[in-house]
């Protein structure tokens, strides 16, 4: 399997006045094309920033990210931005739908965004929320649907484009269980029919238990992994056990 993400001694500071907080210090990190890997850790130890830095939204301090084979660390933000817009899907932990539009229109966004019309976009958007189970949504507005359709609308928001890796910071972590159980499902799906690549953080091990790795963070640098998955959630458990002696 080839790498489609790799990180070599990546590293962040936030500077506030005098205080610099050290959010990442040296973290070497390799995803290869179609795996699921699951990030954990404490919070605060630095998976957010990780993740934003893996997709382009933050600036390294030090080290360097390849995706796809190109050196992110030293594109300019244009080249950034469509490397984002071309390789990269975002799922977030508060959905981010736009309010004022159906989860029709907003899965189309990205396609609009990149040049097609409506009209162009329209069996592509179908398609995409026939795959998160929300075809029969199609017209509702946001506010019409349940957190966990939502979430799966964001869902098909970030796949719409086929873009090679998905990146998702939390996205069962403002759901019930069972909803957040029907949007790993389709995740795991994703990867396993369409040889996605997703990266997704989370404090739950039931989530992480859908992952073929999940590896840990702590004070910013990752200390542990576990490769084999999808696992028991006992196996996450004893994994989290295991790195908080
Ligand atoms: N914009 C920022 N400015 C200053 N410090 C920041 C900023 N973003 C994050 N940090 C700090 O960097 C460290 C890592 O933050 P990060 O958000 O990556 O943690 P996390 O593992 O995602 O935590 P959580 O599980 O709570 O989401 C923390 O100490 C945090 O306070
Ligand atoms: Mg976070």
């Amino acid at each position: 399997m080839s790498e489609i993400i790799e990180t070599n001694d990546l590293q962040k500071q936030y500077r506030m006045g005098d205080v610099v907080v050290e959010a990442l210090k040296g973290v070497d990190f390799t995803v290869h094309e179609g795996e699921f890997v699951a990030i954990m850790g404490p919070s605060g130890s630095g998976k957010s920033t990780l993740l934003h830095l893996l997709g382009g939204l933050d600036l390294a301090s030090g080290g360097e990210v390849f995706l796809a084979d190109r050196r992110l660390t030293r594109l300019r933000d244009t080249a950034i931005t469509v490397m984002r817009r071309r390789h990269v899907g975002f799922v977030f932990q508060f959905f981010n739908l736009l309010p004022t539009l159906t989860a029709a229109e907003n899965v189309a966004l990205p396609l609009l965004l990149d040049g097609q019309s409506v009209k162009e976009s329209s069996a592509r958007v179908t398609e995409t929320l026939e795959q998160v189970n929300m075809g029969n949504r199609a017209g509702h507005m946001p506010d019409q649907l349940s957190g966990g359709e939502q979430q799966r609308v964001a869902i098909a928001r970030a796949l719409v484009t086929d873009p090679e890796i998905l990146l998702a910071d939390e996205p069962t972590g403002n759901l019930d269980s069972s909803s957040g159980e029907q949007v790993l499902v389709i995740l795991r799906r994703a990867c396993d029919a369409a040889g996605q690549t997703i990266v997704i953080v989370t404090h739950n091990p039931t989530a992480a238990a859908f992952a073929d790795r999940v590896v840990f963070l702590q004070d910013g640098a990752l200390v542990h992994e576990i490769l084999g998955g999808p696992f028991d959630v006992s196996a996450i458990t004893e994994a989290i056990a295991h790195v908080n002696v």
